[in-house]
């Protein structure tokens, strides 16, 4: 008992402890230290002298308590585990064409425009305080190919106090002119974005919230020579990859031809050393039972990207499958092919997803139904699941001790709450639920990251780039 503490919460916490068990805490005390850390957990403290007594052990003031009221809850920060900051101006748009026409379209054209840095600096301290408002305490950006604009999304994460894993795009073919590298320029400036990064300010407990991860575009936009050279970099430096797979069957028909000798989408990515447990695959929509076998094998991570998948038509992914498996799974908002910044609304529709494989595929008492995803598998996906695939399940992701705060102070009967809770709900679990199908960042009151207060109703931006 010799952590300083440097907050204290008293109410109810809900989190995951598993896909199937959803954890409700009440009456619960739990104590953060300097570094954010979670220092002590005590259930069932219902009277109020065993709360000073274990206040007294830990030497912290009753009076600076952080009480629950009624309803609220604290749960884990989400994960949005695949996210385009750069496509920020274009969410709610553009939603009227499939993925290789809406790219040429409507996309390559925006991220071009952040060969500006006015115009990046205009852009991302926008989209990293929404991200945030919206709960999402850990974020995994594709910038755009440009050095100094991904440089400075990186540093706005990191000054906004969002844990963060920032891509600078690789493509260098089948781009638009103007959009497009050298095989040369491309792998130097990446090379050059991992030591930006990597030597952003440490914390004062010398970890980070902000990593560099090598993003391939996808492997239409990359030739093989820079696949091979930005998996070297990746093995360098020890950091993470990302990237798009198995989105759309024009994609996977293009990739054929693109790479005759090899017998698949992800075996392209396997053939050019991109796939290991620190990967991140975007989609995973389309995958063959030999390409699934694969991506467990290499312990590959799949983000479900369901509001996206819907929006621009790539198809429904079978989550359930993914998830039977053995294979890593974590939610997506995938800005701007999906429309949400919110992880509430990628759960809500990676519920709808499910439920359309339940129905298309019915069951006829056999094993091969695919039940719809459950509240607590839901929940799961959208901390624990994000968190794994970001390979930081042993430091967020749920309330354990000693793991690092990153918490959602949700109140869901505030004021203008959209969940209309009336006197005669009790039960826990349903207000959760409710919150989980109908409430919005109005209900969330406080954001942590790492013990900090970064965002939520109750908190002031100082930025003035927020409107
Ligand atoms: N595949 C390659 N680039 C993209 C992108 O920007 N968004 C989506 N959804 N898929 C992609
Ligand atoms: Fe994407």
């Amino acid at each position: 008992m010799t952590a300083e503490i440097s907050k204290v919460f008293y109410g109810t916490f809900i989190h995951s402890l598993s896909l199937k068990n959803l954890e409700i805490l009440q009456n619960t005390l739990l104590g953060i230290d300097y570094f954010g850390k979670i220092a002590f957990i005590e259930k069932d403290i219902l009277d109020e002298k065993t709360l000073n007594e274990i206040l007294f052990q830990w030497k912290f003031p009753e009076d600076d308590v952080i009480r629950l009221s009624k309803w609220q809850f604290l749960m884990p920060g989400f994960v949005d585990t695949h996210t385009h900051a750069s496509q920020y101006p274009n969410a709610g748009t553009g939603m009227d064409l499939p993925l290789l026409d809406w790219l040429k379209k409507y996309t390559f054209p925006l991220e071009q425009s952040y060969s500006s840095l006015s115009f990046a600096k205009k852009m991302y301290p926008t989209i990293v305080s929404h991200l945030l408002r919206n709960g999402t305490t850990t974020a995994v950006y594709f910038a755009t190919t440009h050095l100094e604009s991904s440089e400075y999304l990186a540093k706005i994460v990191k000054e906004k106090g969002q844990r963060g894993f920032v891509g600078k795009v690789n493509m260098d073919c089948n781009s638009p002119n103007d959009y497009v590298e050298t095989l040369d320029d491309s792998v130097k400036s990446t090379e050059e974005f991992i030591d930006y990064v990597l030597n952003l300010e440490e914390e004062k407990d010398g970890s980070r919230l902000v990593y560099p991860i090598i993003t391939p575009r996808f492997a239409i936009t990359c030739t093989s020579q820079l696949m091979s050279s930005i998996g070297s970099l990746a093995k360098k430096y020890d950091i993470p990859i990302q990237s798009h797979l198995s989105e759309n069957l024009d994609e996977i028909e293009f990739i054929s031809k693109l790479f005759p000798n090899l017998s698949d989408y992800t075996t392209v990515y396997d053939h050019h050393g991109l796939l290991n447990g620190k990967t991140i695959m975007a989609h995973g929509i389309h995958l063959s039972s030999k390409e699934r076998k694969l991506i467990k094998e290499r312990n590959v991570g799949i983000s479900h990207c369901p509001t996206s998948n819907f929006a621009i038509c790539s198809g429904i992914c079978n989550v359930r499958q993914l998830l039977n498996e053995g294979i890593k799974v974590g939610l997506g908002t995938d800005l701007s092919g999906g429309y949400s910044k919110s992880i509430l609304n990628a759960v809500r529709n990676a519920s709808i997803a499910s439920r359309v494989v339940f129905m298309a595929i019915p069951s006829k008492g056999n094993d091969k139904s695919f039940p719809h995803l459950t509240l607590p598998e839901l929940t799961y996906l959208a901390t624990m699941g994000g968190a794994e695939l970001v390979n930081l399940d042993q430091k967020i992701g749920n309330f354990l001790i000693g793991k690092e705060f990153d918490a959602l102070l949700v109140d869901p009967n505030c004021n203008k709450s959209p969940l209309d809770i009336f006197d005669d709900l009790d039960d826990f679990e349903r207000i959760f639920e409710k919150f989980m199908f109908l409430g919005d960042e109005r209900n969330l009151k406080s954001i942590y990251v790492k013990g900090q207060n970064v965002s939520g109703t109750d908190f002031e931006e100082v930025d003035s780039h927020d409107k």
